[in-house]
């Protein structure tokens, strides 16, 4: 296999535990405690901004109500994405893409960008997030590893710039996994880490594929997936994982 620019430990949703979610403040921490590589969640604005959400709707970490993708980016930088976390982070905002890639590309983070697209929106939020990632990183040391549960989403992010890296993004590693590897042309499999065992990392190694494993908070179990070649995990926990 070709060599991997990747660091192994990536924070998860930026900041994983240190602070809420898919923040500048959560980038910031993880990466005063010394993370190289964040993963983070990517989605389209109504008016075609990319922004940093996990859910398709704002109740659970925003101020706002209802699906993420029908405001617009002026109107969901209104909202709150720090209180429901804790009042200390009263004021934080969502951030866009393009606020992602200054710090990142600034600093040496390598990113893991996950694209989460809004319901019938695969397809223009792979090619949007591919598109926006080349322009961004186009100075960065270490391009960005595309991501996603939809292969609609990946393979449209391959067809909009093939030399991106990706990720294809699974639960369980299903039975038609080499075809959906194939059809997207990625680089990795990013599976739930509780599901991996040894063979299977022999096995994709074999095939020529990467191995991300998610979401990994224990060091006993993060040395054990290490032991056996997993090449990236995805922690919330990057300050017990960093001094691994
Ligand atoms: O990329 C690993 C992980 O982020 C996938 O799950 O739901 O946290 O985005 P989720
Ligand atoms: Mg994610």
């Amino acid at each position: 296999m070709q060599s991997w620019p990747y660091p192994r430990i990536f924070s998860h949703r930026l900041g994983g535990t240190l602070a809420p979610e898919n923040t500048l403040t959560g980038l910031r921490r993880a990466y005063k405690i010394g993370a190289r590589a964040v993963e983070c969640d990517v989605k389209l604005s109504a008016d075609g901004v990319l922004f940093l959400l996990h859910d398709d709707t704002l109740e659970r970490t925003t101020s706002g109500k209802g699906p993420a993708g029908a405001l617009s980016m002026a109107e969901l930088r209104l909202l709150d994405c720090g209180i429901k976390h804790h009042r200390a982070y009263r004021g934080e905002v969502l951030p866009t893409l393009a606020e992602l890639a200054e710090f990142c590309v600034a600093h040496g983070v390598a990113v893991n960008l996950e694209i989460k697209p809004n319901p019938g929106q695969d397809e223009e939020t792979g090619r949007q997030v591919a598109l926006q990632a080349k322009a961004l990183w186009r100075d960065a040391a270490i391009q960005p590893l595309l991501s996603s549960f939809s292969p609609a989403a990946l393979r449209a992010a391959r067809q909009a710039v093939p030399e991106l890296p990706r990720g294809y993004l699974v639960e369980g590693i299903p039975l038609d996994y080499l075809s959906e590897l194939g059809q997207c042309a990625a680089a990795t499999l990013h599976a739930d880490h509780s599901g991996l065992t040894q063979e299977a990392v022999q096995k994709l190694h074999n095939q020529g594929f990467r191995v991300m494993a998610y979401t990994v908070n224990e060091p006993l179990r993060a040395r054990k997936l290490l032991s056996w070649g997993v090449d990236m995990l995805c922690t919330d926990r990057p300050d017990l994982l960093l001094t691994l």
